[in-house]
């Protein structure tokens, strides 16, 4: 819940019941019974006249140019302060509030409004609450870890008390919404992990992403079934639960339905939907289909969807080559993976490895480049490197590369993380992928490598000659 406090200049406002907490000026403490978690503090100088008997303060930075001398005064004292930071566009002042971070709690007080650009930058600080002097940009305040609003005026204004508790609640209802999950995820293993059924449920409330696949496989059949003129030997390879075989079963007049699934969880549900949904016609296999392609002969349509947040970190390549033959058309037909040089405040010297993260306290710092692309039926190129030099803007840093993907289905129809471009169906239940790199300024000479041996895959990412996760020392994806 966003509360809305007060800047106290008054002893009578305290005892009035609009605010949920309040920071009293000095004069206003000094007449008070009990003692304040904080002190506002009109100008420095005030500091030393209290320094004996509050050790917590809240100070505004007035002037944005003095920002680093200012705060090198504060961390020299001995107490601990909330500073009022201005909300201004320039990045060497952003730079400074970047480092101090760590020192000092800050209040944001926003000035003009912001670009979306600049909201993304200042929403990846850290901050506990913001300032409102009189109409305000909600988007700064619907952020994960949910900033407070205070009002300060030296007579507080009744429309900006009220208008303050709506855009309290109105925050507070919007970050519900929101779904940021500001923690690293450790990206699931599909292929030799099982997941529990909870997981497919997940997984099934994408709706973007069984609607595309619902196109992309009408499509394929409608061309097959033409081009064919025969019935079809269509494979399912990691149904689940079956939400993408009950697609293809619609067609079971025209098509002769297999599946392949490894996870024995999934068998009873996928076994029961065959006799209660599809007449038992499809032909159900528990197993891994690298042992089992070879029995099982040639398919016209092979049907999966074993992407991962960077497409290819599942181990789809290695796993449908097993099916690779050239009368096969296979959806997905592509998978490309993508970077961009993004600066992330959790990121920074936390990780070393890569996790999959969803976080509000993000943003992109140059251009995104696609990285690798995997056709198939695929030529069996595993291991793939792409190098590329990335120029940042003057004054800015990076310390995280995001990954993402994009995967053809079939024809036009495409699915993604993000959204690239129009057509692209974009999913929600792949969080970015994102790889840490030592903090840069200026430009990423980057160079990303993808490497699979026989039991394992992993990547490795070297930026300005430094190297990371070399031989897959801290993370790699068994394959077996
Ligand atoms: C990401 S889930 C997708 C499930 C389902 N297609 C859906 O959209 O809800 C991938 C599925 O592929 C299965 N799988 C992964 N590797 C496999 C393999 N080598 N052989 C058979 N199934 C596999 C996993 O057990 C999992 O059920």
């Amino acid at each position: 819940m966003t509360r809305v406090g007060a800047v106290a200049t008054k002893k009578e406002i305290i005892y009035e019941s609009r605010f949920a907490f309040y920071i009293p000026t000095a004069a206003v403490a000094s007449q008070l019974n009990t003692k304040a978690s904080h002190v506002f503090l009109e100008s420095l100088n005030q500091y030393h006249t209290l320094s004996g008997t509050s050790r917590a303060f809240l100070i505004r930075l007035v002037d944005f140019k003095y920002a680093s001398t200012f705060l090198d005064q504060l961390a020299s004292l001995e107490a601990s302060f909330v500073v009022v930071v201005p909300v201004v566009e320039s990045h060497s002042y952003w730079g400074v509030l970047r480092q101090y971070q760590s020192q000092f709690a800050y209040v944001l007080q926003p000035k003009l409004r912001l670009s979306a650009d600049w909201v993304k930058r200042y929403k990846s600080l850290t901050y506990i609450a913001i300032l409102i002097l009189n109409d305000f940009d909600e988007d700064l305040a619907v952020k994960a870890t949910q900033p407070d609003l205070i009002v300060y005026s030296e007579d507080i204004d009744n429309n900006l008390v009220s208008r303050a508790h709506s855009y309290a609640k109105s925050i507070t209802e919007k970050i519900a919404n929101a779904k940021f999950i500001n923690h690293f995820i450790d990206p699931l293993q599909p292929l030799t992990q099982q997941m529990p059924l909870e997981v497919y449920e997940t997984f099934e409330k994408d709706q973007p992403k069984y609607k595309a696949y619902e196109e992309a496989i009408d499509l394929a059949l409608h061309d097959l079934l033409i081009q064919r003129k025969r019935k079809l030997r269509v494979l399912v390879v990691g149904p689940g639960r079956g939400p993408l075989l009950a697609t293809a079963a619609k067609r079971l007049q025209q098509i002769e339905l297999t599946a392949v699934e490894k996870n024995p969880l999934c068998i009873s549900q996928l076994q029961e939907l065959n006799r209660t949904s599809w007449d038992s016609k499809v032909t159900i296999y528990e197993g891994d289909i690298r042992i089992l392609a070879a029995s099982l002969g040639d398919f016209d349509l092979v049907i999966s969807e074993l992407i991962g947040s960077f497409g290819c970190n599942e181990a789809c390549p290695e796993i449908l080559q097993a099916l690779a033959k050239p009368n096969t058309v296979m959806i997905p037909q592509t998978i490309q993976s993508f970077i961009t040089p993004a600066f992330c405040s959790l990121v920074e010297g936390n990780i070393t490895r890569p996790y999959l993260l969803n976080s509000d306290e993000c943003f992109p710092v140059a251009e995104t480049q696609q990285v690798f692309e995997f056709s198939f039926p695929n030529n069996a190129k595993f291991d793939q490197s792409f190098q590329h030099t990335f120029a940042l803007n003057s004054l800015d840093v990076s310390n995280t590369l995001v990954g993402n993907f994009k995967a053809n289905l079939y024809g036009h129809i495409s699915i993604g993380s993000t959204s690239s471009d129009s057509t692209t169906f974009v999913c929600s239940s792949w969080y970015p992928m994102i790889f840490p790199i030592q903090t840069v300024e200026t430009k990423i000479e980057l160079l990303f490598r993808r490497i699979s041996s026989h039991d394992r895959l992993w990547y490795e990412w070297t930026v300005n000659g430094s190297k990371m996760n070399a031989q897959g020392v801290e993370y790699s994806i068994p394959l077996s």
